[in-house]
Protein backbone atom coordinates (compact mmCIF):
# COMPACT_ATOMS: atom_id res chain seq x y z
CA UNK A 1 0.00 0.00 0.00
CA UNK A 2 2.84 2.43 1.03
CA UNK A 3 4.69 1.95 -2.27
CA UNK A 4 1.01 2.57 -4.08
CA UNK A 5 0.77 6.10 -2.36
CA UNK A 6 4.36 7.06 -3.40
CA UNK A 7 4.03 6.38 -6.87
CA UNK A 8 0.74 8.20 -6.61
CA UNK A 9 2.61 11.52 -5.00
CA UNK A 10 5.48 11.07 -7.59
CA UNK A 11 2.60 11.34 -10.48
CA UNK A 12 0.35 14.00 -8.59
CA UNK A 13 0.09 17.80 -10.24
CA UNK A 14 -2.00 20.69 -8.94
CA UNK A 15 -2.37 23.64 -10.67
CA UNK A 16 -4.77 25.71 -8.60
CA UNK A 17 -5.62 26.70 -4.66
CA UNK A 18 -8.37 24.10 -4.39
CA UNK A 19 -6.04 21.11 -6.11
CA UNK A 20 -3.22 22.02 -3.30
CA UNK A 21 -6.09 21.63 -0.79
CA UNK A 22 -7.49 18.93 -1.70
CA UNK A 23 -3.27 17.07 -1.75
CA UNK A 24 -2.86 18.29 1.88
CA UNK A 25 -6.55 16.73 3.13
CA UNK A 26 -5.57 13.55 1.61
CA UNK A 27 -2.03 13.29 2.75
CA UNK A 28 -0.60 15.58 5.58
CA UNK A 29 -3.68 16.49 7.29
CA UNK A 30 -4.65 15.32 10.87
CA UNK A 31 -7.51 13.06 9.18
CA UNK A 32 -5.10 11.92 6.04
CA UNK A 33 -3.62 9.12 5.01
CA UNK A 34 -0.35 9.52 7.18
CA UNK A 35 -1.64 9.67 10.11
CA UNK A 36 -3.68 6.65 9.56
CA UNK A 37 -0.85 4.74 8.32
CA UNK A 38 1.11 6.04 11.43
CA UNK A 39 -1.82 4.92 13.84
CA UNK A 40 -1.47 1.18 12.03
CA UNK A 41 2.24 0.71 12.46
CA UNK A 42 0.90 0.52 16.31
CA UNK A 43 -0.38 -2.85 15.73
CA UNK A 44 1.87 -4.16 12.97
CA UNK A 45 3.98 -7.32 13.52
CA UNK A 46 7.13 -6.38 15.99
CA UNK A 47 9.51 -7.77 12.94
CA UNK A 48 7.95 -5.85 10.33
CA UNK A 49 8.15 -3.03 12.74
CA UNK A 50 11.16 -1.39 11.35
CA UNK A 51 11.24 -1.81 8.04
CA UNK A 52 7.35 -0.73 7.46
CA UNK A 53 8.79 2.66 9.75
CA UNK A 54 10.81 3.63 7.54
CA UNK A 55 8.95 3.10 4.29
CA UNK A 56 5.93 5.14 6.19
CA UNK A 57 8.99 7.78 6.98
CA UNK A 58 9.60 8.07 3.50
CA UNK A 59 6.35 8.28 2.62
CA UNK A 60 6.16 11.22 5.24
CA UNK A 61 8.94 12.92 3.66
CA UNK A 62 7.79 12.57 -0.17
CA UNK A 63 4.15 14.20 0.73
CA UNK A 64 6.13 17.27 2.80
CA UNK A 65 7.98 18.01 -0.22
CA UNK A 66 5.94 17.91 -2.70
CA UNK A 67 3.35 20.03 -1.13
CA UNK A 68 6.12 22.95 -0.38
CA UNK A 69 6.94 22.54 -4.48
CA UNK A 70 2.90 22.87 -5.18
CA UNK A 71 2.79 25.56 -2.48
CA UNK A 72 5.49 27.45 -4.51
CA UNK A 73 4.43 26.61 -7.77
CA UNK A 74 0.62 28.09 -7.34
CA UNK A 75 2.12 30.92 -5.48
CA UNK A 76 4.15 32.23 -8.55
CA UNK A 77 1.28 31.86 -10.09
CA UNK A 78 -0.74 34.33 -8.57
CA UNK A 79 2.06 36.93 -8.39
CA UNK A 80 2.27 36.82 -12.28
CA UNK A 81 -1.45 36.96 -12.44
CA UNK A 82 -1.74 40.04 -10.73
CA UNK A 83 1.63 41.44 -12.76
CA UNK A 84 -0.20 41.17 -15.42
CA UNK A 85 -2.99 43.60 -14.67
CA UNK A 86 -0.16 46.41 -13.71
CA UNK A 87 0.40 48.93 -15.79
CA UNK A 88 4.45 49.10 -15.70
CA UNK A 89 4.76 51.81 -17.81
CA UNK A 90 2.76 54.55 -15.65
CA UNK A 91 4.75 57.17 -14.53
CA UNK A 92 5.21 57.42 -10.58
CA UNK A 93 3.98 59.57 -8.09
CA UNK A 94 6.73 62.54 -7.93
CA UNK A 95 8.20 61.89 -4.09
CA UNK A 96 9.10 65.18 -3.17
CA UNK A 97 11.76 65.61 -0.69
CA UNK A 98 11.14 68.32 1.54
CA UNK A 99 13.50 70.12 3.86
CA UNK A 100 14.43 72.49 7.00
CA UNK A 101 12.72 76.21 6.95
CA UNK A 102 15.67 78.41 7.02
CA UNK A 103 14.39 80.07 10.48
CA UNK A 104 14.43 76.27 11.73
CA UNK A 105 18.10 75.84 10.35
CA UNK A 106 19.19 79.40 12.07
CA UNK A 107 17.24 78.84 15.33
CA UNK A 108 19.11 75.39 15.89
CA UNK A 109 21.93 76.61 15.24
CA UNK A 110 22.03 79.47 17.40
CA UNK A 111 20.80 76.96 20.06
CA UNK A 112 23.97 74.52 19.62
CA UNK A 113 26.17 77.35 19.40
CA UNK A 114 25.28 78.66 22.93
CA UNK A 115 24.99 75.25 24.24
CA UNK A 116 28.31 74.89 23.90
CA UNK A 117 28.95 77.53 26.07
CA UNK A 118 26.99 75.66 28.69
CA UNK A 119 23.77 77.53 28.14
CA UNK A 120 20.18 75.02 28.01
CA UNK A 121 17.20 75.75 26.68
CA UNK A 122 13.83 76.84 28.20
CA UNK A 123 10.22 77.93 26.93
CA UNK A 124 7.70 79.10 28.26
CA UNK A 125 3.59 80.24 26.87
CA UNK A 126 2.86 82.48 24.38
CA UNK A 127 0.01 83.64 25.59
CA UNK A 128 0.85 85.56 28.68
CA UNK A 129 -0.12 87.34 31.96
CA UNK A 130 0.93 91.37 31.82
CA UNK A 131 2.88 90.63 34.88
CA UNK A 132 5.55 88.20 32.78
CA UNK A 133 5.33 90.04 29.99
CA UNK A 134 5.53 93.86 31.56
CA UNK A 135 5.29 94.10 35.40
CA UNK A 136 7.87 92.02 36.48
CA UNK A 137 10.04 93.36 34.15
CA UNK A 138 10.09 96.90 35.32
CA UNK A 139 7.60 98.27 32.83
CA UNK A 140 5.96 101.54 34.32
CA UNK A 141 2.13 101.58 34.44
CA UNK A 142 1.96 104.12 31.80
CA UNK A 143 4.91 102.89 30.15
CA UNK A 144 3.98 103.61 25.96
CA UNK A 145 5.23 99.84 25.04
CA UNK A 146 2.74 98.64 26.97
CA UNK A 147 -0.32 100.45 24.81
CA UNK A 148 -3.07 98.92 22.30
CA UNK A 149 -0.91 99.74 19.19
CA UNK A 150 2.10 97.46 19.81
CA UNK A 151 0.44 94.84 22.21
CA UNK A 152 -2.34 92.17 20.98
CA UNK A 153 -4.36 92.02 24.44
CA UNK A 154 -6.77 89.11 24.69
CA UNK A 155 -8.59 90.36 28.13
CA UNK A 156 -7.94 93.57 29.31
CA UNK A 157 -8.93 94.29 32.85
CA UNK A 158 -10.62 97.27 33.94
CA UNK A 159 -8.92 98.20 36.94
CA UNK A 160 -5.78 95.70 37.20
CA UNK A 161 -3.43 96.25 34.43
CA UNK A 162 -1.27 93.17 36.08
CA UNK A 163 -4.35 90.75 35.27
CA UNK A 164 -4.53 91.53 31.60
CA UNK A 165 -4.19 88.22 29.14
CA UNK A 166 -1.76 89.46 25.73
CA UNK A 167 0.16 87.38 23.51
CA UNK A 168 3.39 87.88 24.58
CA UNK A 169 5.44 90.82 22.67
CA UNK A 170 9.00 89.30 23.23
CA UNK A 171 10.43 86.23 24.80
CA UNK A 172 11.30 88.40 27.72
CA UNK A 173 8.73 86.58 29.72
CA UNK A 174 10.62 83.35 30.45
CA UNK A 175 13.17 85.36 32.00
CA UNK A 176 10.81 85.80 34.33
CA UNK A 177 9.43 82.27 34.82
CA UNK A 178 12.89 80.49 35.12
CA UNK A 179 13.77 82.94 37.56
CA UNK A 180 10.88 82.73 39.83
CA UNK A 181 11.14 79.01 39.85
CA UNK A 182 14.66 78.25 39.81
CA UNK A 183 17.75 79.55 42.16
CA UNK A 184 20.70 80.85 40.24
CA UNK A 185 23.22 80.19 38.75
CA UNK A 186 21.22 80.29 35.78
CA UNK A 187 22.43 79.80 31.90
CA UNK A 188 19.94 79.51 29.95
CA UNK A 189 18.49 80.38 25.78
CA UNK A 190 15.03 80.69 25.45
CA UNK A 191 13.66 80.45 21.97
CA UNK A 192 10.18 81.27 20.70
CA UNK A 193 7.46 82.78 18.48
CA UNK A 194 6.58 86.83 19.83
CA UNK A 195 3.62 89.06 18.67
CA UNK A 196 3.46 93.11 18.04
CA UNK A 197 0.48 94.60 16.40
CA UNK A 198 2.21 96.14 13.46
CA UNK A 199 1.07 95.89 9.62
CA UNK A 200 3.63 93.13 7.37
CA UNK A 201 5.78 94.68 4.88
CA UNK A 202 9.65 93.54 4.01
CA UNK A 203 10.99 94.80 7.36
CA UNK A 204 7.92 94.17 10.14
CA UNK A 205 5.80 91.72 10.68
CA UNK A 206 3.22 90.89 13.57
CA UNK A 207 4.69 87.24 14.23
CA UNK A 208 8.39 86.72 14.79
CA UNK A 209 10.65 84.46 16.22
CA UNK A 210 13.41 85.54 19.06
CA UNK A 211 16.11 83.83 21.28
CA UNK A 212 16.25 85.38 24.86
CA UNK A 213 19.35 84.75 26.72
CA UNK A 214 19.74 84.87 30.83
CA UNK A 215 22.94 84.48 32.57
CA UNK A 216 22.76 84.85 36.37
CA UNK A 217 25.44 84.16 39.19
CA UNK A 218 27.20 85.65 41.29
CA UNK A 219 29.34 88.70 40.19
CA UNK A 220 28.17 88.21 36.35
CA UNK A 221 29.94 91.59 34.48
CA UNK A 222 29.22 93.37 31.44
CA UNK A 223 32.28 91.91 29.82
CA UNK A 224 31.33 89.01 30.16
CA UNK A 225 28.02 89.71 28.42
CA UNK A 226 30.08 91.35 25.13
CA UNK A 227 32.54 87.92 25.80
CA UNK A 228 29.29 85.69 24.80
CA UNK A 229 28.28 88.19 22.13
CA UNK A 230 31.29 88.35 20.22
CA UNK A 231 31.94 84.67 20.23
CA UNK A 232 28.31 83.97 19.07
CA UNK A 233 28.83 86.62 16.16
CA UNK A 234 32.10 84.56 15.42
CA UNK A 235 30.79 81.31 15.65
CA UNK A 236 27.27 82.41 13.65
CA UNK A 237 28.88 84.52 10.75
CA UNK A 238 32.93 83.78 10.78
CA UNK A 239 35.47 84.49 12.44
CA UNK A 240 36.46 88.01 11.17
CA UNK A 241 32.96 89.32 12.33
CA UNK A 242 32.85 92.62 14.48
CA UNK A 243 30.07 93.32 17.21
CA UNK A 244 29.39 96.98 18.22
CA UNK A 245 27.17 97.26 21.37
CA UNK A 246 25.39 100.67 21.07
CA UNK A 247 23.89 102.61 24.37
CA UNK A 248 19.76 102.10 24.65
CA UNK A 249 17.22 101.38 27.23
CA UNK A 250 14.98 98.21 28.01
CA UNK A 251 12.93 98.88 31.32
CA UNK A 252 14.28 95.32 32.43
CA UNK A 253 18.31 96.01 31.88
CA UNK A 254 20.91 98.99 33.33
CA UNK A 255 23.09 99.25 31.33
CA UNK A 256 21.40 98.30 28.05
CA UNK A 257 22.49 97.93 24.42
CA UNK A 258 21.54 97.51 20.78
CA UNK A 259 23.89 94.46 18.88
CA UNK A 260 25.03 95.43 16.04
CA UNK A 261 27.34 92.93 13.98
CA UNK A 262 29.54 93.74 11.23
CA UNK A 263 27.34 92.77 7.81
CA UNK A 264 27.97 89.51 6.69
CA UNK A 265 27.19 90.16 3.24
CA UNK A 266 29.50 93.38 2.14
CA UNK A 267 32.00 92.49 5.04
CA UNK A 268 31.20 96.06 6.21
CA UNK A 269 31.88 98.30 2.66
CA UNK A 270 28.23 99.02 2.18
CA UNK A 271 25.25 96.68 0.75
CA UNK A 272 21.49 97.01 1.14
CA UNK A 273 20.80 94.10 3.29
CA UNK A 274 23.31 96.65 5.93
CA UNK A 275 21.60 99.85 4.00
CA UNK A 276 25.30 100.73 3.38
CA UNK A 277 26.49 101.48 7.13
CA UNK A 278 28.17 98.22 7.76
CA UNK A 279 26.40 97.10 10.06
CA UNK A 280 23.26 95.11 10.98
CA UNK A 281 21.23 95.07 14.71
CA UNK A 282 20.49 92.04 15.77
CA UNK A 283 19.06 92.41 18.97
CA UNK A 284 19.05 94.48 22.73
CA UNK A 285 20.91 93.30 26.01
CA UNK A 286 21.68 94.48 28.99
CA UNK A 287 22.85 94.00 32.55
CA UNK A 288 19.80 92.28 34.54
CA UNK A 289 17.91 95.44 36.68
CA UNK A 290 18.42 94.95 39.86
CA UNK A 291 14.01 95.32 40.14
CA UNK A 292 13.84 92.57 38.45
CA UNK A 293 15.96 90.04 40.41
CA UNK A 294 13.67 91.00 43.67
CA UNK A 295 10.69 91.26 41.60
CA UNK A 296 11.53 87.48 40.69
CA UNK A 297 12.88 86.71 44.09
CA UNK A 298 16.25 87.12 43.47
CA UNK A 299 18.68 88.75 46.60
CA UNK A 300 20.49 91.51 43.82
CA UNK A 301 23.22 92.19 46.36
CA UNK A 302 24.22 88.52 46.00
CA UNK A 303 23.44 87.88 42.29
CA UNK A 304 24.12 89.62 39.07
CA UNK A 305 23.21 89.18 35.74
CA UNK A 306 23.14 89.83 31.93
CA UNK A 307 20.28 89.02 29.41
CA UNK A 308 19.92 89.51 25.58
CA UNK A 309 17.07 89.03 23.13
CA UNK A 310 17.64 88.17 19.34
CA UNK A 311 15.63 88.37 16.20
CA UNK A 312 15.72 85.39 14.26
CA UNK A 313 14.56 86.53 11.28
CA UNK A 314 16.91 89.71 11.50
CA UNK A 315 20.22 86.84 11.87
CA UNK A 316 18.74 84.34 8.83
CA UNK A 317 17.85 87.71 5.80
CA UNK A 318 21.75 88.35 6.96
CA UNK A 319 23.30 85.31 6.98
CA UNK A 320 21.54 84.20 3.66
CA UNK A 321 21.04 87.64 2.38
CA UNK A 322 17.46 88.06 2.77
CA UNK A 323 15.99 90.99 1.83
CA UNK A 324 12.14 90.50 2.64
CA UNK A 325 10.66 89.74 5.83
CA UNK A 326 7.28 87.94 3.84
CA UNK A 327 9.22 85.74 1.99
CA UNK A 328 9.46 83.65 5.68
CA UNK A 329 5.71 82.89 5.85
CA UNK A 330 4.53 82.96 1.94
CA UNK A 331 5.60 79.52 2.02
CA UNK A 332 6.75 79.86 -1.78
CA UNK A 333 8.72 76.54 -2.32
CA UNK A 334 10.87 78.37 -4.34
CA UNK A 335 12.37 80.05 -2.14
CA UNK A 336 11.98 77.26 0.88
CA UNK A 337 14.25 74.51 -1.41
CA UNK A 338 17.05 77.00 -1.50
CA UNK A 339 18.10 75.99 1.64
CA UNK A 340 17.90 72.16 1.29
CA UNK A 341 21.20 70.89 2.49
CA UNK A 342 21.83 74.40 4.26
N1 LIG B 1 13.00 92.08 24.92
C1 LIG B 1 13.74 93.05 24.15
C2 LIG B 1 13.00 93.31 22.83
O1 LIG B 1 12.17 92.53 22.45
C3 LIG B 1 15.14 92.59 23.86
C4 LIG B 1 15.97 92.46 25.08
C5 LIG B 1 16.05 91.25 25.76
C6 LIG B 1 16.72 93.52 25.56
C7 LIG B 1 16.83 91.10 26.88
C8 LIG B 1 17.51 93.40 26.67
C9 LIG B 1 17.56 92.19 27.33
O2 LIG B 1 13.25 94.28 22.15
Amino acid sequence: RVKEYIAEIQDSQVSSKEQLEAFRMRFISKKGILTELFDDLKSAAPEQRKSLGQELNTLKNLAQSKFKEFNETIQNQSEQQAAGTLDLTLPVIPHEQGSLHPLSIVKRRIIEIFERMGFNVSYGPEIEKDWYNFSALNFADNHPAREMQDTFFITKSPEETKEDVLLRTHTSNVQVRLMERQKPPIRSIMPGRVFRNEAISARAHCVFHQVEGLYIDKSVSFKDLKDTLYHFAKEMFGKDTKIRLRPSYFPFTEPSAEIDVSCFICGGSGCNICKHTGWVEIGGSGMVDPNVLENCGIDSNEYTGFAFGMGVERITMLRYGINDLRLFTENDIRFIRQFQGA
